[in-house]
């Protein structure tokens, strides 16, 4: 077996990346990225593996959500803090309903590259590469903006930069102040049925702090009601970029990926002799392998020993993702060999990835009806085998897109011409992500109700 490096995967068979015409142009991008400070610390990663081990232990629950991809012209501070906003609100929903710690990371700051399902794209009888994320090429139909440009990687880093130092501000700096629970309801949510809800929720948590302020506990003795912690993650694809902002941690001398706190690998790039496979496999952050219906449980097990051979509790997040027709039949059997052989993950559940439909109007969508039905299978499937339903994965926005058709707004076909802005895969709109919060809290406060914790507070998320 030859050494890991950050480099070894460059000797596998690797998919779903770009070619770069210009390898004096990529080494340059490359030399430059290496020498650009880290995006995160090491020390976050490993605090955020103790939180998934929790997790793992069905003593926290996982939040993940964000952007299907992050897009250059999309990028400004509204836009973040709308999305981290919305991230807030669904996780006090959970808190609230499940008393429990919920771990909070965005699909942001970094989630560019999307793997593709052909090379290239022909419309009106041209045919040009596909759009791969603003990372390496543009989404405009034209020869110039499809080619793969290294320098793209420098602008995505810069962007990534940016965002994270909003979202650190935001967390740390007043902005998640539980005190402030009301005002994170703001704008068109405000006067929707889920606002009003939302609305009762806040007014309860708004009474407890009051009480809890006349015992002398507040924001100023207690940080965690004025800061919280958020996480980043993307998913680790264009490997040119991770592995020049792959560093040594000083404290321990392991290698971590600088680039996010959490990275995760997804469907299509899951071979095991394969490159991002080999790189993620070196690197200390936590991760995420994306399981897709083909996935059989003997590969899922030798993934598993790839990838966190110790067997360390919050190391490896395992994403279900196979559709809410198929659910029942694909998940059950993995969940059955992971415990057979007393392997420690986090179960996560992405009912977006194989939920995919075109519209009778040509556009590709969701129907919140099969978000929730894979959803609410993934919690019953784990309360049959006794096992935890650690987390949800999601792609979402805190803008009001048009782009899934359902939910209590009832989008239909006809209205995804209205606001369909993605670059990629449809997401939920502000509305539909704290919807589905309310519906996830209603299966975790059966999970506490089974696990015999104080139903009085159970009762108050109704
Ligand atoms: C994604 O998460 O955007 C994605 C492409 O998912 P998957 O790899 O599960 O298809
Ligand atoms: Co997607």
């Amino acid at each position: 077996m030859t050494q890991w490096t950050p480099a070894s995967w460059r000797d596998k068979p690797v998919e779903q990346m770009p070619t770069y015409k210009d390898k004096q142009a990529l080494e340059n991008v490359e030399r430059e990225l290496s020498s650009l400070p880290p995006l995160v610390f090491a020390g976050e990663a490993r605090n955020l593996q103790q939180n998934l081990a929790d997790v793992a232990q069905g003593k926290a629950f996982l939040l993940q959500g964000g952007d299907c991809a992050e897009s250059f012209a999309e990028f400004n501070a509204n836009k973040i803090r709308d999305t981290f906003r919305v991230i807030l609100q669904m996780s006090v929903v959970l808190t609230y309903a499940g008393a429990l710690p919920i771990v909070k990371m965005g699909r942001i700051a970094g989630q560019f590259a999307k793997p593709r399902s052909s090379d290239n794209e022909t419309q009106n009888g041209i045919t040009l590469p596909s759009y791969r994320g603003d990372n390496i090429n543009g989404f405009e139909f034209t020869e110039e903006s499809r080619k793969h440009d290294p320098e793209r990687m420098l602008k995505a880093y810069h962007q990534s930069s940016a965002t994270l130092n909003l979202l650190r501000a935001f967390a740390k700096g007043g902005y998640a102040d539980l005190n402030r629970v009301h005002k994170w309801n703001l704008g068109f949510i405000k006067n929707s049925p889920l606002g009003e809800r939302y609305k009762d929720l806040a007014d309860r948590i708004d009474e407890a702090l009051h009480f809890m302020s006349a015992c002398g506990v507040t924001s100023q003795t207690v940080p965690q009601i004025y800061q919280t912690d958020f996480y980043t993650s993307h998913e680790a694809l264009l490997l040119n970029y991770e592995e020049a902002l792959t560093r040594i941690d000083s404290l321990t001398g392991e290698y971590y990926d600088c680039s996010a706190h959490f990275l995760w690998i997804g469907a299509r790039t899951h071979q095991n002799d394969h490159a991002q496979i080999e790189f993620v496999k070196g690197i200390k952050n936590p991760l995420g392998l994306k399981c897709s219906p083909d996935l059989d449980p003997d590969e899922l097990l030798r993934l598993i020993d790839t990838l966190n051979p110790e067997n360390i509790p919050g190391r490896l997040t395992l994403i279900t993702r196979m559709g809410h027709k198929q659910v029942e039949e694909k998940l059950t059997p993995l969940i059955r060999a992971v415990e057979k052989e007393g392997r420690s993950v986090v179960w996560s559940c992405d009912p977006m990835h194989a939920n995919i439909i075109k519209s009778s109007t040509g556009y590709k969508t969701r129907n919140f009806e099969h978000i929730l039905s894979e959803m609410r299978q993934f919690f019953a499937i784990h309360k049959a085998e006794g096992t935890h339903p650690g987390g949800v994965h999601f792609e979402m926005t805190g803008q009001n897109v048009t782009e899934c058709i359902g939910g209590a707004e009832e989008i239909t076909d006809e209205d995804l011409s209205s606001r369909y802005h993605t670059h990629c895969d449809p997401r939920l709109n502000a509305n539909q992500s704290l919807e589905l919060a309310f519906l996830i809290a209603k299966e975790l406060k059966d999970v506490k109700q089974r696990n015999e914790i104080d139903p009085i507070l159970v009762d108050a998320a109704e």
